[in-house]
């Protein structure tokens, strides 16, 4: 039931392959559902070719007026729903931030990435406010480097990390050749070939490692055990 969005208004910050990584992990324990909210729809592509598993439904949504109803059928369905969201705010990012249990903000170490995930941070305060309502969020590092950050990504990522007010993964989704393969190819980092793409099993441990996050977060919240403002 849990359903968890993945917003930032910044192009290319890592949204939908993190959606993706994330809810390739989760189906492999439960049936899940992403909705696939992106204008381009990455997701519908990706499932149109081989390799999708059977647990992994895709939905996809064309507008704003549809997304709460796609939303409440998926999660009357499925134990988990993933929601990949377009790179602009929208009233249909509102929309799905009101529903999420969880608002997943991915940021490349970047100086432009960082200002964006503050206005969505603002902008989930808002719904908030609306709502009256708490919607728990956190800020996910991705695409960043396995080995040595360089000193910008230092700053960023300690900008947020050391804020008491703003939750952050401690898993990163590092930059790998796996995590692009997936849309050019089809199908699950588990299901490639190691002839073909280098680095599967630190991907594969990469994967693991966030989803496990996700999940004992999710737990958090169902317990009511988070202190963040968030
Ligand atoms: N962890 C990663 N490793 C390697 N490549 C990545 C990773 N994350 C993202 N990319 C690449 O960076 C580009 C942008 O990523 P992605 O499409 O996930 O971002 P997005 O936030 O969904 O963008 P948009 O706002 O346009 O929807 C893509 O070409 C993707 O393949
Ligand atoms: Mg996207």
């Amino acid at each position: 039931m849990p359903v968890i969005s993945f917003a930032n208004s910044k192009g290319g910050s890592g949204k939908t392959t993190s959606a993706l990584l994330l809810a390739s992990a989760l189906a492999e324990t439960r049936p899940t559902t992403i909705i696939d909210a992106d204008p381009r729809h990455p997701i519908t592509t990706w499932a149109e070719k081989t390799g999708r598993p059977e647990t992994l439904s895709v939905v996809t949504n064309t507008s704003e007026k549809t997304i709460l109803d796609e939303i409440e059928e998926a999660a009357g369905r499925d134990p988990f729903v993933i929601i990949d969201l377009e790179g602009t705010a929208s009233r249909l990012m509102s929309y799905a931030i009101s529903q999420s249990d969880l608002v997943i903000v991915p940021l490349k170490e970047q100086q432009q990435d960082a200002q964006a995930a503050l206005d969505v941070i603002q902008e989930i305060h808002r719904d908030m406010k609306a709502l009256r309502r708490r919607i728990p969020y956190s800020v996910l590092f991705t695409q960043s480097r396995a080995a040595v950050k360089s000193r910008t990504a230092r700053h960023i990522s300690a900008q947020f990390r050391n804020n008491d007010q703003i939750d952050t993964f401690d898993t990163e989704i590092h930059e790998r050749d796996a995590f692009a393969a997936m849309f050019s190819m089809g199908g699950t980092v588990a299901g490639m070939d190691p002839k073909q793409v280098n680095g599967i099993d630190k991907a594969l441990a990469n994967i693991e490692a966030f989803r496990a996050e996700v999940v004992a977060k999710l737990r958090a919240i169902r317990n009511g055990e988070t202190g963040r403002a968030a």
